[in-house]
């Protein structure tokens, strides 16, 4: 399907669509460019990509298609640096976890003939760089595309066909509307995991040796708080508001729970209990 595919940022998520995208024999060549010299040396080392670039004009000046998976607020401006050297009839695409801001900056970036297609994986790990990699990270998980009235049709179909090649459903979403929905259902639940880890630091230095006690529950809960920092910081700051504003509707249930704490209503917590569990017991 593709003769030369571009990635750059080749971490977990652009060595994963590589390593999928080669397991699936749907690509000839992947050349592989990222700005740690280290990590694109591990990339080619590993067969995570083929070749490797010493900048952006030599990994995209003969692509069919760029992957882009460097952090959210890197994105613009290697779209910026690849565009001059794209050449025609270039698919760009990316990985990132936000998408309304940098599909609006990334789309007119385009050179004539060439077309833009936003992109976001959901899979992961709290792990990075090209060692994190593998083939199967998004088998059977979903990747959300979120076309907008510029999109070419060609250049959205060939970015489904290649994601369902990595094993993923493929849905589209408007930008905005995904930036919503993971604030909701993946960027809340960071900022709370990141939250409880220094709460119960907070609680360690008044009372001694309570890490110690840290068991399953604690620790499931913060596994996503092992997440790269700078990757989370770029994610919080790209997607503001409407993080912003499920933090608002975060604290207010906080509130209530304590509320009903303090007041000893356990009617109330029970109730509150059982209807977080069918919830997530539907969900799952
Ligand atoms: N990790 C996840 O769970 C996950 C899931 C879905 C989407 N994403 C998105 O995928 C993207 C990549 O995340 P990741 O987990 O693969 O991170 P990663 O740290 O594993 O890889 C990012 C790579 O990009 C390189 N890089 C940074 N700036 C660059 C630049 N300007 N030009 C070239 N290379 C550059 C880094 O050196 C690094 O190797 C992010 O936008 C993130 O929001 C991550």
């Amino acid at each position: 399907m593709i003769k030369t595919l571009a990635v750059i940022g080749v971490g977990l998520i652009g060595g994963s669509f590589s390593r999928a995208l080669k397991a699936a024999g749907v690509v000839q060549r992947v050349i592989g460019f990222d700005l740690d010299p280290d990590n694109l040396a591990e990339a080619l080392q590993l067969g995570v990509v083929d070749e490797v670039a010493a900048d952006y004009a030599a990994a995209v000046s003969a692509a069919d298609l760029v992957f882009l998976a460097v952090p959210v607020r890197a994105m613009t401006a290697a779209v910026t640096a690849c565009a001059p050297y794209l050449p025609a009839g270039c698919v760009v695409t990316d990985g990132g976890s936000v998408k309304e801001d940098l599909v609006a900056a990334c789309e007119p970036l385009m050179p004539e003939g060439c077309h833009f297609v936003g992109g976001h994986p959901i899979s992961g790990t709290e792990h990075s760089g090209a060692k994190a990699s593998f083939a199967t990270l998004f088998q059977g998980r979903r990747c959300i595309l979120t076309p907008t009235g510029r999109t070419n049709q060609q250049a959205l179909e060939l970015v489904q066909r290649l994601w369902e090649a990595a094993g993923s459903r493929v849905e589209c979403m408007e930008p905005l509307t995904h930036d919503r929905v993971f604030a909701a259902v993946s960027h809340l639940p960071h900022m709370v995991a990141y939250a409880l880890v220094h709460a119960v630091d907070r609680s360690a230095e008044e009372e001694e040796n309570i890490l110690a006690f840290s068991a399953g529950g604690f620790r499931d809960f913060t596994r996503i708080a092992s997440s790269d920092p700078s990757m989370w910081r770029d994610i919080a700051l790209m997607n503001r508001l409407p993080l912003l504003s499920v933090l608002d509707r975060y604290q207010q249930e906080f509130a209530a729970l304590k509320e009903k704490v303090a007041a000893g209503d356990g009617v109330w917590l029970e109730n509150y209990f059982t209807t977080s569990k069918r919830l997530r017991d539907e969900i799952i």
